[in-house]
């Protein structure tokens, strides 16, 4: 039985993965428009996966306008069961230093405005899909090992903040946030986790830090320290990724 690939949703850096044998790029068009860019097709060890930048290839997409229902459906329609989002995050809890990575476990969404659900009515009828637990724990728990078994740190669980963006939050949003219990805050992990369940599809998110999140520190949040932490960080999340894939 050959394995059946993992999906990536992340950034441009994935393609700067010395270890991904790209094999082939496809152009797909899905009932709701084109995913952010061409499905990438390729290899990690061995391992099939199915790769898409949410941000466009060129990552000009910001995270209110990316197609979350398109990189789903493409993906599913690849024949994709698995998928990782990648996701850069504020950190709000301690354990959340920039730098660090994590496997949220729950979610809040923040979001407005943004094309959520594949079932609009109509054809699609109406339907109540089971959120309690927004990540897909089978996954989760295959993350969390696959980085383990490779000795790199990562924070078992922690709510992540879903808000709408592009700009950064408040300080006194923050601290809404952290009152309602959000232990990171990111911009695209809604609609995507409730689309991939909406789906069928498997779903967590690999979260990497990036930036204190705002009044943790004093002074603004500046794009050359979050350049700084995910150049830093993106080589563990690749690994765990390798591992995972492996797995
Ligand atoms: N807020 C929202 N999204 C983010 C942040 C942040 O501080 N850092 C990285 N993505």
């Amino acid at each position: 039985m050959t394995a059946r690939a993992l999906g990536i949703i992340g950034g441009s850096g994935l393609g700067r993965l010395t270890a991904l044998e790209i094999e082939h790029q496809q152009q797909v068009e899905t009932p709701y428009g084109n995913p952010s860019a061409p499905l990438t097709f390729g290899r990690l060890y061995g391992n099939p996966l199915v790769f898409v930048p949410r941000h466009g290839a060129e990552h000009k997409i910001p995270p209110h306008r990316i197609n979350y229902r398109a990189n789903l459906w493409a993906l599913r329609d690849a024949g994709v069961e698995r998928v990782v989002g990648m996701a850069a995050v504020g950190g709000i809890a301690l354990p959340l230093a920039p730098g660090a990575l994590a496997i949220p476990d729950q979610i809040i969404d923040y979001t407005w405005g943004r094309e959520h659900t594949l079932f609009e009515g109509d054809q699609s009828g109406v339907s109540h899909i089971d959120f309690s637990a927004p990540y897909c724990e089978a996954l989760r728990q295959a993350l969390l090992a696959a980085a383990t078994g490779i000795e790199i740190a990562i924070h078992a669980g922690g709510t992540y903040g879903a808000t709408q963006g592009p700009r950064l939050e408040s300080s006194a949003e923050i601290a809404r946030l952290e009152r309602d219990g959000c232990d990171m805050v990111g911009m695209t992990g809604m609609p995507e986790a409730s689309l991939a369940r909406e789906l069928g599809l498997c779903y967590a998110s690999l979260a990497l830090s990036v930036n204190w999140a705002a009044g943790k520190t004093d002074g603004p949040i500046t794009m050359a320290e979050i350049e700084h932490n995910l150049e830093h960080g993106m080589a563990r999340a690749h690994q765990v990724l390798s591992a995972v894939a492996a797995a």
